[in-house]
């Protein structure tokens, strides 16, 4: 259910997950992101699937906070419509910045993902959809398939489909970005873990192609 207030919401993003609008919290603009009932879903499934991804997404854009990265504030979450209101970041989207500076951001976008798999936390969605570079840096957005890790695995995952993203979305500059990334990333876990993770990777790829063949 909206609340009256929301009628004044203007849709953002129609996304095959959740929904976004553009609203106000509290006198803040903001944003609210609900996430939908699947059809194709049992429905007790579904709505315990939307449940735990709105309490994490919740949790976690809080939690990494302390790790020194920036996220938007969480105004309000309600577990049983499953949506929460966040605060509106203002900037641009790295996906939709000029090519040069996206090779440049890489290198940010890649301390940030080191920060997090430094923390144990893994993202889920790392594309550049979900970074905003703001006049005070670049803030990291939807944790709603984030997890608790240790494992070098989860790691590499994250970068695997970094790479992919860079190479379908951003295909003309994917090496540079790729190694500006990498540059970041490396800063923060330093040369021995960085070469594991991306070892890991070459590993993933293969199998990808492996089971192509099959
Ligand atoms: N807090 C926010 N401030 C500004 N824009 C946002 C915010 N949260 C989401 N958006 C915009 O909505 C888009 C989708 O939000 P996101 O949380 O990534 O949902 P999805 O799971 O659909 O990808 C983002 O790519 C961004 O453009
Ligand atoms: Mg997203």
């Amino acid at each position: 259910m909206l609340r009256p207030f929301d009628l004044l919401l203007k849709l953002v993003k129609k996304g095959a997950e959740a929904d976004i609008y553009l609203t106000s919290w509290n006198g803040h603009n903001s944003i609210l992101k609900i996430r939908k009932k699947k059809d194709y879903r049992v429905n007790s499934l579904d709505t315990r699937i939307r449940t735990l991804r709105t309490i994490r997404e919740a949790k976690m854009i809080s939690e990494t906070k302390s790790f020194g990265i920036t996220t938007p504030l969480v105004y309000f979450v309600d577990e049983k419509e499953c949506k929460m209101y966040l605060q509106f970041v203002r900037g641009k989207l790295v996906r939709d910045m000029p090519v040069k500076q996206i090779v440049k951001i890489c290198k940010d976008i890649g301390k940030i993902v080191g920060i997090l798999h430094k923390n144990g936390v893994m993202h889920g969605d790392l594309t550049t959809s979900n970074f905003i570079l703001t006049m005070q840096g670049l803030v990291i957005l939807d944790f709603g398939l984030s997890q608790k890790t240790d494992k070098v695995d989860d790691y590499a995952i994250d970068l695997r489909l970094f790479k992919e993203v860079l190479n379908s979305a951003h295909a003309q500059i994917v090496d540079e970005s790729w190694a500006s990334f990498i540059r970041g990333y490396k800063k923060i876990l330093g040369s021995l873990l960085t070469d594991k993770v991306i070892n890991q990777v070459l590993v993933i790829e293969k199998r990808g192609r492996y089971a192509n063949v099959i």
